[in-house]
């Protein structure tokens, strides 16, 4: 039998390269030899977006970026959270199961709250609803950035809670995370993030991308520009750039140009495929995705439901 791995990412803006490397890449390269599922996490993605003709837009977008990506939907269950309401319904259920201490630990509530910015509930309760999301599936293996390895501990948290209350029900998930791109760096060195505005779209035009590339902070010590190194890591060997940057030394233009020319080798292709996906197409595979993904979900929640004592 065939190990179940699912992984999800938020339609809360353009995906970027951190997205893709991170997370999309590493899916697409391993999803055939499991039994998979891949999620569009969109009631997770309205902590933040607050609407809903852009919310819209984003969903589309980014099934799109799935399937340019290289995921066939046939050989993975391709759907969106909101279809499936017994995300949410699971969702409640750990939450009655930890504490308020514990989700207060939670590093995406912490860091808001640090900042002095309001926290809204669902963030808050966000980590629970991403429990759900990955043992509603029986999941194994988790492909996430390192920024999500607090999410997969407090999985594997519920999944305790959950066992010792009503008996043995869900599986520990595992996170994948590659070492070489747990952390892929932006435009500033730190980590590429929406919210820190120093990312590289993965389908930006080639404008865009040109733009950004430019922007990548380098400093006037000479020598190897790293934050431009770091990215370049992404797309060729260490050993054909420290050749590249030695030959370049000093010359910031020429490499980041040379990174332009090395992003736009993997993009394009993708970018075409892309252009051809229609709003139609992904209606319907999320429409088939949903069917089946409920079938399961449901199967999973009707010994749930009566292991904690609600169906009669
Ligand atoms: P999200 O939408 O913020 O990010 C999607 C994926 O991209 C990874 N990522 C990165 N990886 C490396 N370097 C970066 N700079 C970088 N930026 C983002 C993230 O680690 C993530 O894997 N909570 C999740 C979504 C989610 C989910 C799930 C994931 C909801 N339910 C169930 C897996 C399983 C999130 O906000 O990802």
């Amino acid at each position: 039998m065939k190990k179940r791995l699912l992984t999800g990412l938020q339609p809360s803006g353009a995906l970027h390269l951190g997205n893709y490397f991170g997370a999309l890449k590493p899916f697409v390269d391993m999803y055939e030899d499991y039994e998979s599922h891949l999620m569009v996490v969109d009631y997770h993605s309205l902590t933040t977006v607050r609407d809903g003709d852009l919310l819209r837009q984003n969903i589309i977008d980014i099934v799109k970026d799935y399937l340019a990506a290289g995921v066939d939907p046939e050989k993975v269950v391709l759907f969106k959270q909101s279809d499936v309401p017994q995300h949410t319904e699971l969702a409640w259920i750990f939450e009655c199961l930890v504490t308020v201490p514990f989700l207060q630990q939670a590093h995406a509530y912490k860091d808001k709250v640090a900042k002095g910015l309001e926290a809204n509930a669902g963030l808050f309760n966000y980590p629970m609803l991403m429990a759900a999301d990955i043992l509603l599936y029986d999941t194994e293996i988790v492909p996430v950035g390192e920024d999500q390895r607090q999410h997969i501990e407090y999985a594997r948290e519920a999944t305790g809670k959950f066992n010792n209350a009503f008996g043995e029900t869900f599986v520990p998930p595992q996170e994948k995370i590659y070492e070489a791109v747990g952390v892929v760096p932006g435009v500033d060195g730190q980590k590429m993030s929406k919210s820190y505005k120093n990312t590289i779209p993965l389908f930006g035009s080639e404008e865009e991308i040109q733009k950004a590339v430019m922007s990548i902070v380098t400093d006037s010590s000479g020598g190897r520009p790293e934050h431009v190194y770091a990215i370049h890591k992404l797309f060729r060997s260490e050993e054909e750039l420290d050749q590249l940057y030695a030959e370049k030394e000093g010359k910031y233009k020429d490499l980041k140009e040379a990174l332009i020319a090395d992003i736009e080798a993997v993009i394009a292709p993708m970018r075409e495929k892309r252009a051809s996906i229609t709003d139609d197409d992904v209606r319907a595979v999320l429409e088939t995705g949903a069917q089946k993904a409920r079938e399961r979900a449901e199967a999973k929640m009707e010994d749930v439901r009566k292991k904690i004592g609600v169906s009669l």
